[in-house]
């Protein structure tokens, strides 16, 4: 049987980026607790014509090849630096052009990188409603790190660390345990419901 593919995206527009290494970060460590094929993209593979696009037909090809590993992806760990408070708008712009039953089920690992700590929960307010909209089978731990959690453009701080290994086995394990087994947005009631028993 293939190996499970974790699929990494990150919305840095310039590298090196933080948010780029606590992605790799974070699957790096996945791929430790289980065997995985990781691939690891970022808003610089998609190439700046992704802005421009408006509609999937108008997707210059790095853009749609990062946007077609995302789909096919058995597990993702996505991020995004984080711009006025949120997510940047081309991580939003780039999932606007994905269709929600592309993400049903499909596990995902949240990171985000800010400047300090304040925005924080911006992984809980911003991204799970976000992936929430997709049906996505969000990991329960997201990361957050800060500009002085980081030391040479790696994680250092010790409980970022601890956080990203959370994450990194609770991925692991989605990916492993949930490869093809959730039903998806076409799950129906059951017949046992849909005839109103109790
Ligand atoms: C336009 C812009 C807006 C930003 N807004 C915020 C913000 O609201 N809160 C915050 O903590 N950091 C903010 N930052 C700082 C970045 O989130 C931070 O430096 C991030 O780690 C950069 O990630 P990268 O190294 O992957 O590019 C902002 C940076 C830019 C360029």
């Amino acid at each position: 049987m293939t190996r499970p593919r974790l699929v990494g995206f990150s919305a840095n527009l310039q590298r090196p980026s933080k948010t780029r290494a606590l992605v790799e970060a974070v699957a790096e460590e996945a791929a430790v607790h289980a065997p995985l094929d990781l691939r690891l993209f970022d808003l610089v593979d998609a190439g700046s014509g992704l802005g421009a696009a408006w509609n999937r037909e108008a997707l210059p090809l790095p853009a749609r090849r990062v946007i077609e590993a995302i789909e096919e992806a058995d597990a993702l760990v996505v991020g995004s630096p984080v711009y006025k408070g949120s997510y940047t708008g081309l991580f939003k712009h780039l999932f606007d052009l994905i269709p929600p039953e592309a993400l049903a089920g499909k596990p995902v690992a949240i990171v985000a990188t800010g400047g300090g700590s304040r925005h924080a929960l911006v992984v809980e307010h911003a991204f799970r409603p976000l992936f929430g909209f997709f049906s996505a089978l969000q990991a329960p731990t997201a990361v957050y790190g800060a500009d002085a959690d980081f030391r040479d453009g790696l994680p250092v701080e010790p409980g970022l660390l601890a956080r990203i290994g959370q994450a990194g086995a609770e991925i692991a394990a989605l990916a492993t345990h949930a490869r093809g087994g959730l039903p998806g947005l076409q799950a129906a009631p059951s017949a046992r419901l849909a005839a109103g028993a109790r």
